[in-house]
């Protein structure tokens, strides 16, 4: 975290007067549309290694398990959770953009895993673990469920919901419409929550702040086995364990991340900073990644008590995962 604001905070004070005057410029986003080019997928994070990804280079990065995630020559990236031998719980993947965005409307559209116990992710993730989330579970064909937590602070039950939505194994566009005081999921264009930081609190609110995200976050694409975990919760919210049948694999296809950044004001700009000084690399520190099935290490808010959709957030294992590297 201080690692992180430092390098920001010293480019905010370079920044022109124009920007400046608008404070608390952090991020690094630029309005566009993701189509996960190959190219442009950084896919080669070796454990021990620690690239250093430059963000015009890289719109995406492949946290793990890179042999889980293929790019059909007719778009998009196709996420496999792959059944393993031993029937331990199947290895997913996990994949996130490479610049920091804060605030701004992101899209993505994908066709998720319909299976029960498989579980298909569009999240967002800060460094302190501010999170966003829109979670589908396999067992759920006409619904998908979204979250929101605040510093990583476990808390259960209250901040989720779920959302109707005519079969997930289709394609769907699945909104975050992060503002800086409104945030809205949609579907399909049409809004299914909206959550104003004003009224955002319950009992695990630090006094005098909000239940709502505002750090630089990563946005990630995630599937992942919840039939699996050890936690009957989670398991049971998921759907139990997978039934393969015949399969060794399912695949979710997400076929684009559309990104409009907002400015201080929440218009929609080009890009924010407007000067895009700030934040120019990501460093990916590797000898932090999870190599473990488990979905507490898989992120995203994985592990669940009781029946669904209570979520103890996601453990803290990604917390040193990214760092900005100073300018
Ligand atoms: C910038 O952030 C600081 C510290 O969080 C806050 O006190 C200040 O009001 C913010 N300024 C603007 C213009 O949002
Ligand atoms: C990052 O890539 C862009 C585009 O290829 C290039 O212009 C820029 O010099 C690169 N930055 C660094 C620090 O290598
Ligand atoms: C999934 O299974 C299909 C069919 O067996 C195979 O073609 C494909 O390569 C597999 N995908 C992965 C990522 O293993």
């Amino acid at each position: 975290m201080t690692a992180f604001l430092l390098p920001l905070l010293a480019a905010a004070a370079l920044a022109p007067a124009a920007v400046q005057a608008q404070a608390n410029v952090t991020g690094s986003c630029v309005t566009g549309r993701i189509t996960f080019d190959r190219l442009r997928t950084y896919s080669n994070v070796l454990p021990g290694s620690t690239p250093k990804l430059n963000v015009s280079t890289y719109d995406m990065i492949i946290d793990y398990a890179s042999k889980n995630v293929e790019f059909p020559s007719t778009g998009g990236a196709s996420l496999a959770l792959i059944k393993d031998p031993s029937g331990k719980a199947a290895t997913g993947t996990r994949v996130s953009t490479t610049r920091y965005i804060l605030y701004g409307k992101v899209t993505a559209r994908f066709s998720a895993l319909s299976l029960p116990g498989a579980v298909t992710t569009f999240i967002s993730m800060s460094d302190r673990k501010d999170e966003i989330d829109w979670e589908i579970v396999g067992k759920d064909l006409n619904s998908a469920q979204t979250n929101v937590f605040y510093k990583g602070i476990p808390e259960f039950a209250l901040h989720g919901s779920t959302e109707a939505v005519a079969d997930v194994s289709k394609p769907h566009e699945y909104t975050i419409d992060w503002k800086h005081n409104t945030l809205s999921w949609a579907i399909d264009g049409v809004v299914k929550r909206t959550l104003n930081k004003d009224t955002s609190i319950s009992p695990l609110t630090p006094p005098g702040e909000r239940w709502y995200p505002s750090t630089p976050s990563l946005f990630q694409i995630s599937v992942w086995d919840g039939g699996a975990s050890d936690s009957k919760g989670t398991s049971d919210w998921a759907g139990g364990a997978i039934q393969w049948g015949s399969r060794s694999n399912i695949t979710a296809l997400y076929e684009w991340i559309d990104i409009q950044c907002y400015d201080d004001h929440d218009n929609p700009v080009p890009k924010w900073p407007a000067d895009a000084t700030v934040n120019p690399d990501k460093k990916a520190a590797p000898s932090n990644q999870p190599t473990s099935n488990d979905p507490k290490q898989q992120g995203n808010a994985a592990v669940r008590v009781g029946a669904a959709p209570m979520a103890l957030v996601a453990a803290a294992v990604f917390g040193g995962l990214v760092s900005v590297l100073a300018l």
